[in-house]
């Protein structure tokens, strides 16, 4: 073969034929005659796993990405071969592996259609400098096969024709083609002839995609050593795909409090107490809704982890709690950094239990952060993971801090230049011994899993909050995340939209960006459209360096201000809708947010789209990312929808003009959806809340929707005591009728639901509820056929004229 020759000329090595070939439960292998196996197994009917070795046999089996709590065990296999290849056959997929050269063809078992292809499939180079293969694998790229996925590229959603990087860096304001960023999601979702398949390669070395970059017929993946291991996931549904994905490398292990979806006004820095106080009782005095409120590295005492700055912050106990008592919860940073100094605590702790990173010939991992020189514990170390959570005893339990924000933990390292630890470090991952070339890209994600247990144990029985810079697949188990050092232009509210989008396909939707930008300051203009996108972001936090001036919502001028709290108190009228979409993130692992093409895969207008995007289930969302518009083109997926502000009916399915001017943004909800609205409060748990608005969105025929309630906090809603209410609405010519389901065992504290009916195309005749007549003039009160109604009815009809 042509390519072969090519390769091999470059040091390629390739498997040559199977010899030999074992099955054992769900595991078969395929071993050549010159010692490679393919060690293939089918966790799920829609899930294989390929893990090639060179050598014949494996190393231990070890993965930070892979949740425990996935589930695997097929329901059919079967196994049959031919004098040309071996085919394993499961109720979703057919599996050829060529005896000639291990290579792989995935077919649709139902009807027979190729899905994916090896093209030289497995191959490999060895590596002299660290011993161990430049481990390959390349694929057939077909023209108009799209690609999805991979974290937090700050590029065009679909990744067809360029090639990326996954090693996590500090990248501060980083732009449109700076690969790679802070984090490293080696997952991706093809799309060819209208079916999603993924490709998850587990491997946590510095490892590369090209997507018909180099050659246009060819996708390929390589790490800089491991093992060639990757998942397969079949959908065809592309929803499918990121939902399998999210079940092998975990859901949030928990709900968030809710008052982790409200708004979060952090800066570098708020300090000293003053300042803080005097930015909280701003937001309560302009109204304008806030639960969070940041300490950036200035609150500690040099830049010491776990200390605290006295002069700044006397008595932090004390302010936490005022901040407390007017509905705000104080988030702190913490770094891996760990200043050198004998007479620091943590230092000197660290240092006798020998948890600090070490150089391979023994000396310390020692390098330049905030404080000065610094040493690292090594978070792949399960004791010094302990130890870390142990930290925030004082902090969480003492202080009563609610959230931890783990920044920095790339790691970052400044003043050389590959802005981290040298390879030659070593780390205990978990007992399995290695350098900094295989620990790297997941030692920010051991991090925020250790503060992570130290919140889960410190807060209990609150919930813990976390948030974290840098991040591996799995990481999305424990922490939410931001996408880091961004810029205050229009084309970082472009990539701030594509990143989150991207996150969320990625299996990590609790994300956002640093809303305003981090870097520069910027327009009011500027500022008030990233709100508007920012609001529907699962994380939603302005952020920006001290440097460059104001960026609260009052920074700007009054219009700016006014405009900006409209959005926020859209976002807090929202919350039971977010917190929904949440609920279905971390039962299903439904992403939060969907780009069309992940709405509608079957139509191809969606697959180059960037900027469109569906929040939750119902709420199609297209944020104005350039200057002076008062309006933009959008494309609006099949399938009715109401304009938000005008209630306006448009048939989807094509591009259109929609006017926006800087009050408003386009904002379309999907018809026959029913979407729930708490009124606007200040702060999550404000108010006493006994009624919830429904808006209801009439449509000709038949939609689901849901509602989940819980306490807000806590774990009772694991035990059962939740609310989940699924509303089932028919619309017929004359009628409307929406039946409701309740499941769970909590008791929500609002007693009625106020239902708005939107499009209602004939007049009201008569009204039943739960099969008895009621009087309508009691009941409507102005245009829109307001409704109030016990929450727990059964089944509402109205019937028309
Ligand atoms: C870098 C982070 O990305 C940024 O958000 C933070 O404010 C600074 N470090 C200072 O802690």
């Amino acid at each position: 073969m042509i390519i072969n020759t090519e390769l091999e000329q470059k040091g390629n090595l390739f498997p040559s034929k199977i010899i030999n070939f074992k099955k054992d439960v769900d595991t078969l292998y395929f071993s050549t005659d010159n010692d490679v196996v393919l060690q293939l197994t089918v966790l799920r009917d829609s899930v294989l796993r390929f893990r090639y070795s060179t050598t014949g046999t494996f190393g231990n089996d070890f993965s930070y990405a892979i949740t425990k709590y996935a589930s695997t065990g097929y329901n059919h296999l079967t196994i049959d071969e031919d004098d040309e290849f071996y085919k394993i056959t499961t109720s979703k997929l057919i599996c050829h592996i060529a005896k000639e050269d291990l290579r792989v063809s995935l077919y649709d078992a139902k009807d027979n259609e190729l899905i994916n292809q090896d093209e030289v499939g497995f191959h490999w180079e060895e590596s002299y400098e660290y011993g161990g293969n430049i481990v390959k694998m390349s694929k057939i790229s077909n023209d108009g096969e799209s690609y999805y996925g991979l974290g937090d590229k700050p590029n065009h959603l679909n990744l067809k024709g360029k090639r990326y990087q996954n090693w996590v860096t500090d990248s501060y304001a980083y732009g449109k083609d700076t690969d790679p960023i802070y984090k490293a999601i080696p997952f991706y979702t093809g799309l060819h002839n209208k079916k999603a398949y993924g490709i998850f390669f587990d491997n946590t070395f510095r490892s590369y995609f090209d997507f018909s970059h180099e050659r246009r017929n060819v996708t390929s993946f390589w790490a800089d050593g491991g093992e060639m291991n990757y998942y397969f996931i079949y959908g065809p549904q592309m929803q499918d795909v990121i939902e399998s994905y999210t079940d092998l490398t975990g859901k949030p292990h928990q709900l968030p409090p809710l008052w982790a979806l409200g708004y979060h006004q952090c800066k570098w820095s708020y300090y000293p107490e003053s300042k803080v106080k005097e930015i909280t009782s701003t937001f309560r005095k302009l109204k304008i809704p806030c639960d969070a409120i940041y300490l950036d590295i200035d609150y500690m005492e040099g830049f010491r982890c776990f200390t605290w700055n006295k002069e700044y912050f006397p008595d932090p106990k004390r302010m936490v709690k005022e901040l407390a008592d007017d509905g705000f919860k104080t988030v702190a940073i913490i770094d891996p950094g760990i200043k050198i100094d004998k007479e620091y605590s943590v230092f000197k702790e660290a240092l006798e239990k020998d948890y600090f990173c070490k150089r391979a010939d023994g000396p310390y991992m020692k390098g330049k952060v905030w404080p000065g020189e610094c040493y690292f514990p090594d978070f792949t170390n399960p004791k010094v993971r302990d130890w870390w959570s142990g930290l925030f005893k004082e902090l969480i339990e003492d202080i009563g801090i609610k959230g931890v924000w783990n920044d920095m933990n790339e790691p970052a390292v400044m003043e050389v230049p590959n802005k981290t630890f040298p390879d030659d470090v070593r780390h205990n991952y978990d007992g399995n011994f290695c350098s900094h070339r295989k620990a790297h890209n997941i030692y920010g994600m051991q991090m925020a899993r250790a503060t992570y247990q130290g919140l889960k144990k410190y807060a209990y029985p609150k919930r813990p909050f976390v948030i974290t810079r840098s991040a591996y697949s799995g990481t999305q188990r424990y922490t939410s995340t931001w996408t880091g050092d961004n810029v205050a232009t229009w084309e970082h509210l472009w990539i701030a939209n594509v990143q989150a989008q991207r996150m969320a396909m990625s299996g990590f939707s609790f994300a956002g960006s640093d809303i305003g930008g981090f870097a520069e300051q910027p327009q009011g203009e500027l500022f008030t459209r990233w709100i508007q996108l920012g609001v529907f972001h699962p994380f939603c936090r302005v952020h920006s360096s001290g440097d460059h001036g104001d960026q609260e919502p009052w920074a700007f001028d009054e219009d700016v201000t006014d405009i900006v709290r409209k959005f926020i108190e859209l976002r807090y009228q929202l919350l039971p809708y977010l917190y929904t979409a949440f609920w279905h993130h971390i039962d299903q692992g439904r992403p939060i947010l969907k780009s069309l093409v992940l709405y509608d895969q079957e139509d191809v207008q969606t697959h180059y789209r960037t900027d469109e995007f569906i929040y939750g289930e119902n709420i199609l969302v297209c944020p104005i990312i350039e200057q002076n518009a008062r309006g933009r083109r959008m494309y609006v997926p099949r399938g009715n929808w109401y304009n938000y502000w005008t209630n306006e009916l448009i048939k989807g399915g094509k591009e259109l003009w929609v006017d926006a001017n800087i009050e408003s943004m386009p904002i379309f909800i999907k018809e026959g959806a029913i979407i729930p609205k708490y009124p606007i409060q200040q702060y999550v748990d404000e108010l006493d809340i006994d009624e919830v608005t429904l808006d209801v969105y009439y449509k000709k025929g038949k939609e689901v929707s849901t509602l989940y309630d819980d306490a807000n906090d806590g774990y009772d809603y694991t035990k059962g005591r939740y609310s989940l209410r699924t509303f089932k609405l028919k619309g017929k010519e004359n009628e409307l009728i929406i039946q409701q389901h309740k499941e769970g065992k909590y008791t929500t504290k609002y007693k009625t639901f106020n239902l708005k009916i939107y499009g209602l195309p004939f007049e009201v005749k008569e009204i039943q509820l739960d099969n008895e007549i009621i009087d309508i003039k009691r009941l409507i009160l102005d245009e829109y056929s307001n409704i109030v109604i016990d929450k727990d009815f059964s089944e509402l009809h109205i019937i028309g004229v």
